[in-house]
């Protein structure tokens, strides 16, 4: 397993103690891989503009950044002619989707989704949260057939909140026989499970570079070019143009079109370090380990009386290392405040950003991001997480109950 920086952070718990940190955060951010690090500290010598210069540093700095652009491409298994577009994240990813979307598109979402795949869209179908994968696929069947027009469908590859992963390619399926294209948000999958773009047949896909062990602020959006290349360039300026004149000539190639200003040069080659990180490592070892660690995780909560996982499709659908709970007699805000002041324990507490999700798994009001009501905890691992901080939450968590 590649090395993560940071394995060695203590932190203050009360009474002035340090302890090592136990990082049970990685769904909202995930720390920084050590092949990521030193990737980004062996461009910077050179580093220079790209895409402009006739010097070494801005050729080489280029070659880098377009380099970074086919190692993302690979490791998603992208079409040969996909657009690969560097973003600032996900949101910014699934909002320039948004943009490009040919006039009167609809686009249908179940309500499980993250808001950044939620909120985008100017025309949408919501879908209420299926009660099983196969109701999904069934529920966005008959919300395609009736839709007439260009028409796309959004969903998450796996939950942000349960883990739980999401029957996509049958997705896939459904939309295409319905003439839509289908948008997966990979966000919560890519750092755990490989993704084939090809072999699922997607159009197109989003992911986040600082959940994938590359906190350098780049995302990617990767898909079909067409219509990306017919929307209007994201931002406006510098490098989206072949020539302004009397008249403005846009590139109709995407990637020029919608990079326009000087990109995060770091952040792209950061995200393509990662990529190659986690390819190296091998899948099978990544996956192996992390279910080991995520069912060590459950079955310790599951041991708890007022412990309460949440979960869409049940204890046994296969989901990645995310786990969220609630405890009952307590705020998950105060859940959390108690693990990080007492033991050391970074959790997430709150609604994840996926208000209509959360609401549907607790059944109780929403109470906003913030509020201490209608939220849960959630933990969640990746590389570098270790069987002490799961036992340490664990135990944390029983003697919380037990007071
Ligand atoms: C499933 C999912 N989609 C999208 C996002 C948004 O990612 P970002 O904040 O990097 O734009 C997140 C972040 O939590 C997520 O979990």
């Amino acid at each position: 397993m590649p090395a993560v920086l940071g394995a060695d952070l203590e932190v203050p718990v009360k009474g002035g103690r340090l302890v090592g940190y136990a990082n049970l955060d990685y769904a909202a951010s995930a720390p920084c891989l050590e092949p990521v690090s030193a990737a980004v500290t062996a461009a910077l010598p050179a580093y220079s503009s790209v895409h402009r210069g006739a010097g070494y540093a801005s050729q080489l700095t280029t070659a880098r950044y377009e380099q970074a652009r086919h190692t993302v491409r690979a490791f998603v298994g992208a079409r040969p002619d996909d657009a690969v577009i560097f973003t600032r994240n996900t949101t910014d990813a699934t909002n320039l989707l948004a943009r490009c979307l040919p006039a009167g598109t609809t686009t249908v979402v179940f309500d499980t989704e993250h808001h950044a795949s939620l909120l985008p869209w100017e025309k949408s179908v919501r879908l209420a949260p299926p009660a099983f994968p196969g109701e999904a696929v069934r529920a966005a069947d008959a919300a395609l057939a009736g839709i007439d027009g260009p028409k796309l469908l959004v969903v998450t590859a796996a939950s942000n909140v349960t883990g739980e992963l999401w029957p996509i390619a049958a997705l896939a399926h459904v939309a295409h026989r319905h003439g839509a294209r289908i948008l997966v948000d990979a966000a919560q999958l890519v750092p755990h499970r490989r993704l084939n773009l090809t072999a699922l047949d997607l159009d197109y896909v989003a992911f986040s570079g600082h959940k994938l062990y590359a906190p350098f602020g780049a995302g990617v959006l990767v898909g079909r070019r067409d219509w990306l290349a017919d929307g209007d360039p994201y931002l406006k300026g510098g490098g989206a143009v072949r020539s302004v004149g009397d008249d403005t000539e846009w590139h109709d190639d995407p990637e020029p079109r919608h990079e326009a200003g000087t990109p995060n040069v770091l952040g792209a080659i950061a995200l393509a370090a990662a990529c190659d990180a986690l390819t190296a490592t091998g899948w099978t070892a990544l996956v192996r380990e992390e279910e080991r660690l995520i069912a060590r995780l459950r079955s310790g909560l599951a041991s708890i009386e007022g412990v309460r996982e949440l979960s869409l499709w049940g204890d046994d659908h296969p989901r990645v290392g995310i786990v969220s709970f609630t405890v009952a007699g307590y705020s998950a805000r105060e859940v959390a405040e108690v693990l990080s002041g007492e033991y050391g324990i970074g959790v997430r507490d709150g609604k994840f950003c996926a208000h209509p999700f959360v609401r549907h798994l607790l059944g109780e009001a929403d109470g906003g991001c913030e509020d201490g009501t209608a939220s849960a905890v959630r933990a969640s691992i990746g590389i570098g997480s270790t069987q002490e901080h799961v036992d340490r939450l664990v135990e944390a968590v029983r003697d919380l109950v037990n007071r």
